[in-house]
């Protein structure tokens, strides 16, 4: 692991990267020079979570490179791949802003070549919740970031709170494919009201945005009864259901109280999947910290 001493003079506009192989490339020639490498994965429509996740990785490293890419593979057969939200311009000027030294937006075929077969597969932890709501989702997650880190050679990766099992199941592959990143985990940016932050915000109606704060509203309640001493995980998840349960445009998908690292019940975690319209949103809480707001 590279510490962050040599500070390397940044570009002003960042590298512009669309191979798996010129990646590489860069990379290693970052690495040669003794500069540090922080990698924060996305999938565009950038908004202030991810931001605050480049924020983070350009604090810790000499290097920031942020990749782009909509990866089709975690997007199961029903689900918004085509209409998922793109700003490519806006997100560019966005990272531009910001400082980061090189933007890797490879294609989909530059990804997955005709012929490529192989899969990255997490069991446990990734098959519960998200796991089995989304079949085919993990695998997809776990594949491209796996291609990512490598391609980076990243000393660091960044990732948001906001997608817990996630995290869970990227710290997994990382310890278990032993690709020697350490991954880092940044706190939820959430709206005045107390929405998370995400791409698929964008697709709520003006009600149903309104409605949308109610995951918000769930877990600041679980919280309020967890410092209260409620530790009763039924308990606790009687009072998610019915914070939801109360906002009519809403409809739980799940809403439990998991350990945070192996997403099996029970433990801290207070984790909600929850769909406003047709927009299905997720967010969680870590019961044991006090809720923001
Ligand atoms: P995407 O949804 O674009 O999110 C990229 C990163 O931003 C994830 O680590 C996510 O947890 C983080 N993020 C999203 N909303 C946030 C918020 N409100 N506060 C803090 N962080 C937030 O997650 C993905 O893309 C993809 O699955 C990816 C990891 C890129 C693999 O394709």
């Amino acid at each position: 692991m590279r510490s962050s001493t040599a500070r390397a003079s940044r570009p002003s506009v960042p590298i512009a990267i669309a191979t798996p192989a010129f990646m590489r490339d860069i990379a290693r020639g970052w690495h040669v020079d003794g500069a540090s490498i922080g990698l924060v994965p996305t999938m565009g429509a950038l908004h202030a979570g991810h931001m605050s996740l480049v924020d983070a990785a350009r604090r810790e490293n000499d290097r920031v490179v942020v990749s782009v890419f909509v990866n089709p593979i975690q997007f199961g057969p029903g689900e918004d791949l085509a209409r998922y939200p793109r700003s490519p311009e806006r997100d560019l000027s966005m990272l531009r802003a910001a400082g980061v030294d090189a933007v890797y937006k490879p294609s989909v075929a530059d990804m997955y070549p005709p012929g490529a077969s192989s899969r990255v597969i997490v069991h446990g932890v990734a098959d519960s919740l998200e796991g089995a709501a989304r079949p085919g989702h993990f695998e997809g997650v776990a594949t491209v970031v796996t291609k990512l880190i490598t391609a980076t050679s990243a000393d660091r990766a960044y990732f948001g709170q906001k997608d817990a099992q996630q995290d869970a199941v990227v710290r997994r592959l990382a310890s278990d494919l032993d690709l020697g990143v350490e991954i880092r985990v940044c706190p939820t940016v959430r709206e005045d009201d107390g929405l998370a932050l995400s791409s698929r915000n964008a697709y709520l109606s003006p009600p149903e945005r309104q409605a949308a704060v109610c995951l918000s509203r769930a877990l600041g309640q679980a919280a309020e009864a967890y410092e209260r001493g409620e530790r009763n995980p039924d308990r606790l998840r009687s009072i998610l259901r019915e914070a939801i349960e109360s906002e009519p445009l809403a409809q739980i998908e799940y809403a439990e109280v998991v350990d945070p690292a192996s997403f099996s019940v029970s433990g801290s975690l207070a984790v909600l999947a929850v769909r406003v319209g047709k927009t299905r949103l997720i967010d969680n809480h870590d019961l044991r910290l006090p809720y923001p707001g």
